[in-house]
């Protein structure tokens, strides 16, 4: 199912034929440096896939999307919208993620940008946050061009985390 487009990006339901792209992806310590469980192994992978396969599978207008250059075909990473309990208040995450190969020509961005519109318009919320490894430049870059900013810094058990945070005006109904 195809959740959005954009002028280059097309962000669809992952498939279970995704599941050697998104692993080449995972399987990068680069591409993994930032995430506090690091690296994934296809099994890890696999079952992450099978997870997101209809949705979030607690909030299927949630979840990860595979995330495909127009042009190409080409899979080029999963951005999308994932549910969090943090200090007992329900938030929602934009996350993305794309193929090192292809970093800085906007892609991040551009499918941020309309995960943000869908998210206010579509899903009607009215928060989004980034979660960010203190560090992850990159991610600051795309957190802040979709007009989120510093919110906090919070520390669990996986460790320190800078919180970004948009708040979205949503249409009249
Ligand atoms: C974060 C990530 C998705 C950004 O993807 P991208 O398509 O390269 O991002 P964009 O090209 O849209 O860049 C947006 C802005 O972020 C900043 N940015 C991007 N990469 C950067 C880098 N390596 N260093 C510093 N700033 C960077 C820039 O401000 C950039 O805008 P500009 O190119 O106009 O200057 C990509 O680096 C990635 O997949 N990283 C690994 C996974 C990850 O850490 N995901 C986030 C977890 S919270």
């Amino acid at each position: 199912m195809i959740i959005l487009e954009t002028p280059r990006l097309l962000l669809r339901h992952l498939v279970p034929g995704d599941l050697e792209a998104l692993y080449a992806l995972y399987r990068d310590p680069d591409i993994r440096r930032y995430f506090p469980d690091g690296t994934r192994t296809l099994d890890e992978t696999r079952e992450e896939l099978n997870w997101f396969l209809n949705g979030h599978r607690r909030q299927p207008e949630l979840g990860l999307w595979a995330t495909i250059e127009r042009s190409s075909d080409a899979f080029l990473g999963r951005c999308g919208l994932l549910p969090w309990e943090i200090d007992g208040r329900l938030e929602v995450e934009l996350a993305f993620l794309i193929t090192k190969a292809r970093w800085r020509e906007g892609f991040a961005s551009e499918a941020a940008r309309a995960i943000v519109e869908h998210a206010r318009t579509v899903l009607r919320l009215q928060r989004l946050i980034c979660l960010i490894t203190p560090g992850n430049a990159a991610s600051v870059g795309v957190a802040e061009k979709v007009g989120m900013s510093f919110e906090r810094e919070q520390e669990d058990e996986f460790g320190l985390c800078h919180i970004y945070a948009l708040a979205l005006v949503t249409p009249e109904s």
